[in-house]
């Protein structure tokens, strides 16, 4: 490993450490660790995570100036924003600071959420590409999970950083989250040395189920893994639900609420049609051949056909025939 990416990581080392401490033991974090603890994150949650807090103070800049590190070093490491002068200031202010760890624990980025809504900042602000920091081959928290994965035998997905933390306090610690991308075969690979079945857990509401639609889509054709749904109702995160529900409740949903990709599609595509309209149900058994035509494995197909048949009161040997002649006009 180079001095450099050495010098990055002992800095963003050292970055983590002066958050976490202003966020536990001082007055500018105060109103930060009241937000998260509002928002049912334990103090212990929050030692695991290393969270921490970027007050408005340039709290980095005077640490590091202390220290006599590298300009260099400081400018590559992506904690600071250079202006037209060369002069550094701190990307992160007035943020909680998630800190990004590879897949050997060390923390090599940031994700820093406003306390509040600001219509003209973005709610989560992530680190930039660096020596150390490659978008494409992190997952949060791969380092920490990829030992449950291997004991629980599958990988959970989720959309954002609290779900993932959220699940961990449930006892659900094989999750991860993708920073707010779809998966990059990079990350797939990571997660096909680990398991072989893949369940997303994006949020319940509608950009949630339409990103886990497009999801499956790309991932059939992307992966070996076996892909389940994990969803969850009344439009909640994930995060959401475990406040609400209880630890137990997401335990309990994480062990027995799997569906498949067709289970999925099939209740995916009842959303925001009315079946009690005949031409509205004609369209939607239509669009459900269309996504059973794809499925290789004959007694798996004909599982669902039964479903559809029984759901509908339609003629069992009708839909087959139907399904014979999609595959045979398939492209
Ligand atoms: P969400 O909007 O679902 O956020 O975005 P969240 O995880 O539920 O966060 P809370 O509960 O409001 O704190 C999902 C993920 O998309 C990325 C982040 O990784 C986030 O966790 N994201 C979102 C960004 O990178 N930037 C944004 O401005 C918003
Ligand atoms: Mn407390
Ligand atoms: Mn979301
Ligand atoms: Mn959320
Ligand atoms: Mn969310």
């Amino acid at each position: 490993e180079s001095t450099e990416n050495r010098q990055l990581k002992q800095l963003h080392d050292d970055a983590t450490k002066l958050y976490q401490h202003i966020l536990m033991n001082t007055e500018m974090g105060q109103k930060a660790l009241d937000y998260l603890h509002n928002r049912g994150m334990t103090d212990e949650d929050i030692t695991t995570f290393q969270i921490g807090f970027a007050p408005e103070k340039s709290v980095l800049q005077d640490f590091f100036n202390e220290k006599k590190l590298d300009y260099q070093i400081l400018r590559q490491s992506g904690l600071f924003i250079e202006n037209q002068a060369g002069n550094l200031r701190e990307r992160f202010i007035n943020r909680v600071m998630f800190p990004i760890r590879n897949q050997n624990g060390q923390v090599v980025a940031f994700s820093g959420r406003l306390l509040e809504k600001n219509k003209d900042l973005p709610k989560y602000l992530n680190s930039p590409e660096t020596p150390i920091f490659n978008k494409r081959d992190i997952l949060f928290n791969y380092d920490l999970a990829k030992k449950e994965i291997r004991t629980e035998g599958n990988v959970i997905l989720f959309e954002g950083f609290m779900d993932v933390i959220a699940a961990y306090r449930s006892g659900v610690k094989n999750g991860v989250a993708s920073m707010g991308t779809s998966l990059t075969n990079e990350q797939i690979y990571l997660l096909e040395r680990s398991t072989s079945q893949l369940n997303i857990c994006y949020d319940g509401d509608d950009p949630g189920q339409n990103a886990t639609n497009r999801a499956l889509d790309l991932l059939t054709n992307q992966t070996k893994m076996k892909v389940g749904v994990l969803v969850i109702p009344n439009g909640m995160d994930p995060d959401e639900f475990v406040t609400k529900n209880g630890k137990e409740a997401f335990l309990e949903l994480a062990h027995s609420a799997r569906e498949t990709t067709i289970s999925f599609k099939m209740n995916f595509l009842k959303r925001d049609r009315n079946l009690k309209n005949e031409s509205e149900q004609i369209d939607y058994i239509d669009q459900v051949l269309r996504v059973l035509a794809t499925i290789k494995t004959p007694f798996e197909q004909d599982i669902y056909v039964n479903q559809l048949a029984d759901e509908f009161k339609i003629d069992k040997t009708i839909l087959r025939q139907q399904l014979v002649d999609l595959v045979a006009n398939q492209p």
